[in-house]
């Protein structure tokens, strides 16, 4: 038991509290009618972020999910099919949002062991002609950067342009769900721009591991954003004084980003101390960020996902069960060197107690 502690909260990098610094930004931000285009500081921070990605344009939106409906509705119509990863968050945690907004079908590439990685050859598998008035036409493949279900993988930069070129040969948009891309830009010591560059379209959370309370970005050539910005407004995400919360993401963007690499070390200390447990079956390759993605081995008297979230969250560690014996774990600017290290403990002890 962590006593007389607030419990260390893994469940997600979205828990984190903006900090007092942040909350003085938001304090002090210049803000104005948004719908008019006059909120400086939401302009402002879409001008970073457009030249942060390399693209021309970015607009800001309440949500991660709004980010992606928006991209879904703008790059096909209804009755096409896009092909996304295994365990997206597109098709997984959007309550349905693809069909019911957008009306197209999701096609999977990849499978389950390569944990929302695929490559070309996974597109040519996928992908369905245009032409034949049987098939639903293909015109949007998607990618997740880093891949949340996947324990924070980093797409390979490779596979990313195979996959973007082969694509824009065959008349398919191509959009990258980058809602952590900047972890993965911080993993891999590459540019965002780079990350961003074969992309037609992308996103990027400011509310997961920056640390702001909320907003997300989609970037992308002026037209295109100059289109999200009418669906964002169809679906209701257009806001007025929402400098407020932009104001947030420009302290993010100038103080949260370096630090990622903090994450990236703890979630590593965690997973090294579950993997040397016979407890837990985790491949220390796949953690590569701030997501710790791991099983309960399927052994008797070891507890499931379920029993042991329960048991962590009773002794004041918060983490959530990802399947019958799959957990995930996510480190972020809330949780510190020795919070990590004791949660790791604690979670070593919680399952090696039925053995
Ligand atoms: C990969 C990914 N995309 C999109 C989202 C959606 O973001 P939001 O919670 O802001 O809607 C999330 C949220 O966790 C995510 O992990």
């Amino acid at each position: 038991m962590l006593a007389h502690t607030a419990p260390i909260d893994l469940r997600s990098d979205t828990v984190t509290l903006p900090s007092p610094e942040m909350r003085r930004a938001i304090f002090e931000a210049e803000v104005g009618d948004d719908q008019y285009g006059e909120d400086p500081s939401v302009n402002r921070l879409q001008e970073q972020v457009a030249e942060l990605l390399g693209k021309e344009a970015a607009l800001f939106l309440p949500t991660g999910t709004m980010a992606d409906q928006v991209a879904l509705r703008l790059l096909t119509r209804p009755g096409d099919s896009v092909v996304v990863p295994w365990g997206s968050h597109v098709e997984l945690h959007e309550t349905g949002g693809a069909g019911a907004n957008a009306g197209i079908q999701l096609i999977r590439a990849g499978d389950p062991e390569r944990r929302g990685l695929f490559g070309v050859e996974d597109l040519d598998v996928a992908a369905l002609a245009r032409g034949h008035m049987l098939y639903p036409p293909t015109t949007l493949v998607w990618i997740e950067n880093t891949h949340n279900r996947g324990g924070g993988l980093v797409f390979p930069q490779a596979d990313a342009e195979a996959i973007c070129a082969s694509a824009r040969d065959r008349g398919i948009a191509s959009f990258c769900d980058g809602a952590r891309l900047l972890n993965a830009a911080v993993a891999s010591q590459r540019a965002a721009a780079q990350l961003a560059a074969p992309f037609d379209m992308l996103s990027l959370a400011l509310s997961k591991g920056l640390g702001a309370p909320g907003g997300s970005m989609l970037a992308g050539t002026a037209e295109m954003i100059g289109a999200a910005r009418r669906h964002r407004r169809m679906l209701g995400g257009a806001m007025r004084q929402a400098g407020i919360l932009a104001a947030a993401g420009i302290y993010a963007l100038a103080h949260n980003v370096e630090r990622l690499a903090a994450d990236h070390d703890h979630a590593r200390a965690i997973a090294e101390r579950l993997e040397a447990s016979p407890a837990f079956r985790l491949d220390l390759a796949t953690v590569q960020t701030n997501i710790v993605v791991f099983e309960l081995a399927a052994e008797p008297g070891l507890p499931d996902a379920p029993a042991f979230v329960a048991s962590c969250r009773d002794r004041g560690v918060l983490l959530n069960a990802f399947g019958p014996r799959v957990v995930r774990a996510v480190t972020h600017l809330d949780v510190d060197t020795d919070a990590c290290r004791r949660a790791a403990e604690l979670m070593v002890e919680v399952a090696e107690a039925g053995r």
